[in-house]
């Protein structure tokens, strides 16, 4: 009888400290609208799979009339569940509580439940609804926040980190999520940066919205921070659940196997890509062409999109696609693309996820702007990551490689594993027009017709060069293949690479151009 009253004083205690800030707070919330903490773990996990630990935590803070306030969970879940029936840790702050700000028990609880996922080789989920640092912990929200980023960057790579920005992510608090692999963000509700509105306006004496700072479609297209933007929070969920079906749990198993399907017949491989190398065409209908249910993940949809990155299968395994997108700046290589592509080889090299390459591209993007941006050091990225990459790397050349592009681009020379040409390819030093300026510059300008004498030589650079068989004849390429075939020899490409072993030379770590 005893033990039965202790129960219902348990029951009691949950429920007061499941309430989080309360009535008007969880109206705050709502009104904004936004789920509340608990309701969006519930959302995203297995039904009834959630398992709450430290809901008793508080802090202990004694200044700022602190000592009379009771912050519930100080202001954060932490937790365990499933997804899809494997193991995932998760956490979500809770904005209702002293606005989900990060005092010393927030972090100590963000910091165990991160612990346990990596001891237990699990992806942690991180929900972020916070004012930053919680003011009245001076130094020892900073010190939560160093925990944290040491954390993070400790379990990158060994497993899959996915932030999820679902309010305020300010100040310092950012770095959390940038060193993850994901980030998810919403429409209207996500909000990150460094130095917020009232700092910008103080210091710079200028008047910006949070949302123009850092708002969800800010950070989706101009910054590259966030890889997924939804318009609300359970698409957003959807789409945390669709990734998850794509990636490993940890870096030594290999994501989920789905059963292999055919691609769907609307995408015809052979009528996407036109004869004439200055048509543009969008690149992931070729990928959808080639995968199993021409199911094609895209990530960072909005942000570089001259280049495409994302997950597809073959054969019913996960597989990353890296694609020049000839509809945006021809496909051009530039700072920002370099970067994405750069990361997002080392993610998949990282999680032994096979890579697939589809170049075609004219080369880099020229300009003072590029230069002056860095072009030299991000570019130099892309090499680093494909070189460094051990899992299995293929090649596609639809259509041109020229120049430095098609170096970058996962060539033999950067150790690809395979690479086929289509029998348009064009695979040169540069395109057939300029070549044909430079080298035959005095035959065209002192030909009777010079417009004529250009035509023709750079009909004889194109016949001589401009197409995929002087690589063939060195080797450079391994089969040229017809566009309809190229799924039969991705499949066998990744068929026989399956036991892949190519070690890099022994050291501590690389230096790669950051
Ligand atoms: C303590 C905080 C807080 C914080 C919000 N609150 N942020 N408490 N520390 N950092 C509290 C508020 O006092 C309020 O408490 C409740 O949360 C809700 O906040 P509101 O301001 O009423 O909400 P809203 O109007 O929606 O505005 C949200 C906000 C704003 C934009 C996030 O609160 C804000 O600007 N906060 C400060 C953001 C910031 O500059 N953080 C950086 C801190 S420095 P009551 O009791 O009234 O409900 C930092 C450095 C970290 O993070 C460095 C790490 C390397």
């Amino acid at each position: 009888m005893e033990n039965q009253k202790k129960v219902e004083e348990l029951q009691k205690k949950l429920e007061e400290a499941q309430q989080g800030g309360g009535k008007q707070a969880i109206a705050k919330q709502k009104s904004m609208g936004k789920l509340t903490a608990r309701e969006r773990i519930l959302l995203l996990v297995d039904e009834g799979s959630f398992h709450e630990y430290d809901l008793f935590v508080e802090h202990d803070v004694r200044d700022f009339g602190m000592q009379d306030k009771k912050l519930a969970g100080d202001g954060v879940i932490i937790g365990t569940g499933t997804l899809y029936g494997s193991p995932i840790a998760i956490y979500a702050q809770d904005f209702t509580v002293a606005g989900g700000s990060l005092g010393s028990m927030h972090a100590r609880k963000i910091t165990k439940i991160m612990d346990y996922a990596l001891r237990m080789r699990m992806p942690i989920i991180g929900i972020n609804d916070s004012g930053g640092a919680r003011i009245q912990e001076g130094v020892n929200s900073l010190a939560g926040y160093g925990e944290i980023f040491f954390r993070n960057t400790l379990n990158s790579g060994v497993i899959p980190q996915i932030s999820v920005i679902l309010g305020p992510c300010a100040g310092g608090a950012v770095y959390s999520p940038a060193l993850t692999d994901f980030v998810f963000v919403v429409e209207n509700i996500s909000k990150m940066f460094i130095t917020g509105p009232e700092v910008i306006r103080t210091v710079l004496g200028e008047e910006i919205s949070m949302e123009e700072l850092g708002g969800a479609r800010v950070h989706s297209e101009i910054t590259g921070n966030a890889h997924f933007f939804a318009r609300s929070e359970s698409e957003c969920f959807e789409q945390i659940k669709k990734l998850i079906t794509f990636i490993p749990w940890h870096n030594q198993r290999k994501a989920l196997a789905f059963e292999p399907r055919e691609p769907k017949a609307e995408y015809v491989v052979d009528k996407i890509v036109p004869d004439d190398p200055t048509q543009p065409y969008d690149v992931r209908n070729v990928i959808r062409a080639v995968v199993d249910g021409s199911d094609f993940f895209e990530i960072q949809e909005l942000w570089a999109a001259n280049i495409v990155i994302g997950f597809g299968r073959l054969n019913g395994d996960t597989v990353g696609f890296v694609a020049n997108q000839p509809v945006v700046m021809a496909g051009v290589l530039d700072c920002d693309s370099a970067d994405k592509a750069a990361r997002f080889i080392r993610y998949c090299d990282a999680f032994n996820i096979p890579l697939v390459t589809f170049e075609d591209l004219p080369g880099y993007l020229p300009g003072v702007d590029q230069e002056h941006a860095g072009v030299i050091r991000h570019g130099a990225k892309m090499l680093y990551a494909y070189s460094e990459a051990t899992v299995p790397k293929i090649t596609v050349i639809l259509r041109k490689a020229y120049g430095g592009g098609y170096i970058a681009m996962n060539s033999r020379h950067l150790r690809a594993d395979f690479v086929f040409a289509w029998p348009n390819a064009e695979i040169a030093v540069m395109g057939p027009e300029g070549a044909a300026n430079i080298i035959f510059k005095k035959e065209i300008t002192e030909a009777e017709n010079p417009d004529e004498m250009r035509k023709q030589k750079v009909a004889e650079y194109r016949e001589k060069f401009a197409n995929p068989y002087v690589a063939a004849s060195k080797g450079y390429i391994d089969s040229v293949i017809a566009p309809k075939d190229t799924r039969k020899f991705l499949l066998h490409a990744i068929q026989v690479s399956v036991n892949k072993n190519a070690q890099m030379p022994s050291r501590k770590h690389g230096i790669p151009p950051f």
